[in-house]
């Protein structure tokens, strides 16, 4: 009965497919962070290095803290800057209600948000600016080269724009969800949905 044969051939080849899909969309392969621009996954798969790993910074209440501090805690780590007109806010936005709807359960997740500004972003404006958001974010800071070494750790990106007051920071918009051993698991991008990004948070929390 080749028909048949050719039938099931082809119905197995579908489910390995979307069996594959599924996975790049779990990865977050296909992302990118604005136009034309290689996501941080797509640059860590061609270099092959793993997303994440040592930093030395300073939190909102002036500690000094290094990433093996919060070792054995979920995190949800993204960059940003206070002065951020959209995506910053909107992410916070995001990640306070994600968590209230996921509940108790989702206080053992650390978010932290580590400024790609840390000439504007002292200590004090990253605490004065949190207070507005979700208290329990940890907002870290450090010299240019430490906060560089953290953009390096997670291949993320961050680039100063003059504009005709100053400047602003264009930086990576994904939400980057790190294992409690530390290891990267998979990402949030910027604008997905919040079903998607439940499921991705539950994943790290698992
Ligand atoms: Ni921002």
């Amino acid at each position: 009965m080749p028909i048949l044969k050719w039938i099931r051939y082809g119905a197995w080849t579908g489910v390995a497919l979307m069996a594959l899909a599924g996975a790049a969309i779990v990865m977050g392969w296909w992302q990118v962070d604005g136009p034309g621009r290689p996501d941080a996954v797509r640059t860590a798969q061609q270099t092959m290095l793993p997303i994440g790993g040592a930093f030395t910074l300073v939190d909102h209440s002036g500690k000094t803290v290094t990433d093996a501090d919060y070792r054995g805690k979920p995190m949800a780590v993204f960059f940003g800057f206070t002065h951020c007109p959209e995506v910053c806010p909107t992410t916070l936005t995001q990640m306070a209600s994600l968590t209230r709807q996921i509940g108790a359960e989702a206080d053992r997740l650390q978010i932290l948000l580590i400024t790609v500004d840390p000439e504007r972003d002292t200590p004090e404006q990253l605490a004065l600016y949190l207070q507005s958001f979700d208290p329990k974010v940890v907002g870290l800071t450090g010299s240019q080269e430490q906060v560089e070494t953290a953009l390096k750790a997670y291949k993320a990106y961050a680039k100063k724009i003059p504009t005709d007051d100053g400047y602003t920071m264009d930086h990576s918009a994904s939400v980057y969800l790190m294992k409690a051993d530390g290891s990267f698991r998979t990402m949030i991008d910027y604008h997905e949905d919040d079903k998607s990004a439940l499921a991705k948070i539950r994943m790290v929390l698992d």
